[in-house]
């Protein structure tokens, strides 16, 4: 297996060029992995999700895929993972659903920092719990792409994804997409049958809604940004939004304001909606929503989202402020 991208490598562009990857990746897997078993964290991502397609294909139920429900997952995500590779590819995954586990860890943690973490360590031991359960495993399987390698070469950004295992336990790596970026490794998704939400998904990042929950996650505020969001996808799907925005998602900060309901007063939260576009995230620009979509927004999210009583636009671009709230 190639481990660093040929120089002459040509773009996989085309379905041609996918299915001959495809093709080349299943016959070095069945070469390096032989009659062994794998194992893999399947986050949903379109990294991981793609290693996952392509070990199935190669190795059947000889690959175990551990998905975490770390309870920080967006509407609809974990259910997804589980109709796409349980019940559509047949893959042994092993679901775990370990929300009260994080968000008891996470109760209190006011420090965005601390919280990033609380959940990054607490993954990791869930999955090595998994993987220990598990009999004569000697690889692991890592959706690692090519910018991940050039990235943490140029120092810019620490490669996490092997990482992290406590010391006892070792295994061989398979990392069928390393020499790939990230346009490729969606076209050889699609042609491993993965579904397009899957594989043109919008970038979510680890910590998931735990950072767009800013200061301490509370159940309540965390259900108001996953109902927000969900809101906010479906229109921006309707709105043919979806695949051209880069990133958008909302955000419910921790205080309150008041305002009027039924004749009554409440006290709720705002639900801040911020929708960037970017080529390298290092510069964003916000995109500009028309007063039809935003009146719309508005209206379902105050009624629909139990705890929202206002909804805000955040059109600041990047920098001065950062995608993320935390
Ligand atoms: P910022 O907030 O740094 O975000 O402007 C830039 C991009 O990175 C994503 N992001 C993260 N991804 N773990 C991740 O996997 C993280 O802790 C994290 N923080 C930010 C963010 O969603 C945006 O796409």
């Amino acid at each position: 297996m190639n481990d660093r991208r040929p120089d002459d490598m040509v773009r996989i562009t085309t379905a041609e060029l996918a299915d001959s990857y495809i093709e080349e990746q299943l016959k070095a897997l069945r070469e390096q992995i032989g009659d062994k078993k794998v194992l893999l964290a399947l986050s949903g991502g379109v990294d991981s999700s793609v290693v996952a397609a392509l070990l199935i294909k190669a190795i059947g139920d000889r690959l175990t895929c551990v998905h975490v429900n770390h309870g920080l997952l967006r509407k609809g995500e974990p259910e997804q993972v589980i109709e796409v590779f349980r019940n559509r590819m047949k893959a042994n995954l092993i679901y775990v659903d370990a929300t009260d586990r994080f968000l008891d860890k996470l109760a209190g943690v006011t420090d965005p920092e601390e919280k990033r973490k609380i959940i990054g360590g607490e993954f990791i031991e869930v999955f090595a719990e998994e993987a220990r359960k598990l009999d004569s495993i000697e690889f692991l399987a890592q959706g690692t792409i090519w910018p991940d390698i050039l990235e943490s070469e140029a120092g810019i950004k620490a490669h996490h994804n092997a990482g992290g295992l406590p010391e006892d336990m070792k295994f061989e790596l398979v990392e069928p997409v390393r020499i790939l970026f990230k346009d490729e490794v969606r076209i050889v998704g699609e042609r491993l049958g993965l579904p397009a939400g899957m594989v043109y998904r919008q970038p979510f990042p680890g910590p998931g809604l735990g950072v767009r929950c800013p200061g301490a996650i509370t159940r309540e505020r965390l259900e108001a940004v996953r109902e927000s969001d969900a809101i906010l996808r479906e229109d921006f799907a309707k709105n043919g939004l979806e695949g051209k925005v880069w990133q958008y998602f909302t955000v419910v900060p921790d205080f309150k304001s008041t305002g009027v309901k039924d004749g009554r007063r409440t006290f709720d939260w705002p639900c801040i909606i911020r929708a960037i576009n970017t080529t390298d995230v290092m510069e964003v620009t916000v995109e500009h929503l028309n007063d039809k979509l935003i009146d719309h927004l508005v209206q379902r999210i105050i009624s629909e989202v139990p705890g929202i009583n206002r909804v805000l636009f955040d059109y600041t671009p990047k920098p001065p402020a950062t995608v993320e709230y935390e």
